[in-house]
């Protein structure tokens, strides 16, 4: 049996494309290689949303161009953002890879590995999604559904508009059939992927067309769904009736990624976020006005072309004023091809790394702060396995995206009540709780 090994940058989107990518080889008669050393097809799901994922990746291939000289029949496939950015040209910087593919170009590996040239091939059309694909789960009671791909914002900062394409809605009912097939298969807990998920549906034709806050109600009514997670909505289309969703339906957790970017509007809108900060700050409290317990998480940028002192202060006011449960936190990187790339004004990179210490420690102090909140209550734990720093432990997640840290005896893939007896900015610690499994 011929072996494959997958190695995987970027965000969850691509982790599920190379979900993807494993089934069809699967199918395919491949077997899964532990290393890649020991494998006939070597493939790269890369990631380019900042220089730092393209230089990782790039120190990577090092190895695998070492494999293919000691044996060049060995297949290398480089498929994702990075690969649809560069296109052909991977083949003239990189000569030992076989085959290159954009995001939405998983299904052309098969087509290629059964092509009669093994060489220099590459496939980077947007066809939209692209078929059901079997996914190789890591977890067989979470999955992750892709409802849409492509994004139709015009971030200057960011790189994905062009390597994903234009946004195309997966059709409702498609969706609904695929959900309650996992749910069969023991998924309980679904995540919904886009890079736009709330703007869902808006370009399905009329007679197929339900919005974003419909499609969670219709989800939450599948038998054997107990979660359902999204990521990531935009805040300019955060609307009432998801807060409503959020605050009547069970399955729904109580967890928001909102992306914030930036705290200045006139950064906002050199951004080209389409929302400005009072914007931002009324849907926060929206959101708590409907779900007041709600965790919320945000993407922050500093450093954007022409932020001043004042820009980046206005950051932290809102920083402070929301009080996140987490923030991931990045310092802008100028990515080819973007319109933020060409700005003048260009920040120092001493002046970025300043105000990403300060920006850091202000999130930090929120995120322990918050999580201070659940010590001493009883929380949903989703069961994942053995503890990663205490092996006679179990580690879950809460609703509110915590990773939790217990004592107790449930398995994988259980619901259970733990009670939390402390905290740090990233995890809790507690104790299942015994009346839950005398309950269970
Ligand atoms: N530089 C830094 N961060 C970026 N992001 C996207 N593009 C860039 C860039 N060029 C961040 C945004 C986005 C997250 C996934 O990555 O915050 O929400
Ligand atoms: Fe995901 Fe963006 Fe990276 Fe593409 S560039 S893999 S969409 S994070």
């Amino acid at each position: 049996m011929p072996k494959y090994h997958v190695t995987t940058f970027g965000c969850q989107m691509n982790e599920h494309d190379s979900e993807r990518m494993k089934g069809m080889l699967e199918s395919l008669g491949y077997a899964e290689a532990a290393e890649q050393d020991d494998a006939d097809l070597i493939l790269f799901n890369t990631c380019s949303i900042r220089e730092t994922a393209d230089s990782k990746f790039v120190g990577h291939l090092g190895h695998a161009k070492r494999l293919k000289n000691e044996d060049p029949s060995r297949v290398v496939g480089v498929g994702g953002c990075w690969a649809q950015s560069v296109k052909d040209e991977v083949f003239e910087q990189f000569p030992f890879v076989d085959v290159a593919f954009g995001p939405g170009q998983v299904h052309k590996l098969a087509e290629f590995l059964n092509s009669d040239s093994l060489t220099a091939q590459g496939y980077f059309e947007f066809e939209g999604f692209t078929g059901d694909l079997p996914a190789h789960r890591e977890r067989e009671f979470q999955g992750w559904v892709q409802i849409s791909v492509g994004c139709n914002c015009v971030c200057s900062y960011c790189i994905v508009p062009s390597t994903r394409g234009r946004e195309v809605s997966r059709d409702p009912d498609d969706l609904i059939r695929e959900i309650a097939t996992m749910a069969g298969d023991g998924v309980r807990e679904v995540t919904l992927l886009g890079q736009n998920v709330n703007s869902y549906g808006r370009d399905l034709e009329k007679s197929r067309r339900i919005s974003f806050a419909e499609l969670l109600r219709e989800i939450d009514a599948i038998d054997g769904v107990d979660r359902i997670r999204y990521t990531s909505p935009h805040p300019k289309d955060m609307r009432e009736d998801v807060l409503r969703a959020h605050a009547e339906l069970p399955a729904l957790c109580e967890h928001i990624h909102l992306p914030l970017q930036s705290g200045s509007s006139a950064v906002l809108k050199a951004m080209k976020r389409t929302y400005d900060r009072e914007r931002f700050e009324d849907r926060v409290r929206l959101i708590r006005e409907f779900v007041p317990d709600c965790a919320l998480s945000t993407d922050i940028i500093v450093g954007f072309p022409g932020e001043t002192d004042a820009d980046f202060e206005q950051t932290l006011e809102v920083v402070e004023a929301t009080s996140f449960d987490s923030a991931f936190t990045f310092v802008y990187s100028p990515r080819r091809g973007t319109v933020a790339a060409e700005l003048p004004d260009q920040v120092p990179h001493e002046v970025k790394r300043e105000r990403m210490a300060r920006l850091v420690g202000l999130v930090q102090q929120h995120a322990l702060q918050r999580a201070h909140r659940f010590v001493g209550r009883d929380i949903e734990v989703l069961v994942e396995g053995a503890s990663r720093t205490d092996a006679a432990k179990l580690r879950g997640r809460s609703r509110h995206n915590k990773v939790v840290n217990f004592g107790g005896l449930a398995g994988a893939g259980e619901l259970t009540t733990v009670t939390v007896e402390s905290a740090t900015s990233q995890t809790l610690a507690g104790t299942e709780s015994l009346t839950a499994r005398a309950v269970a």
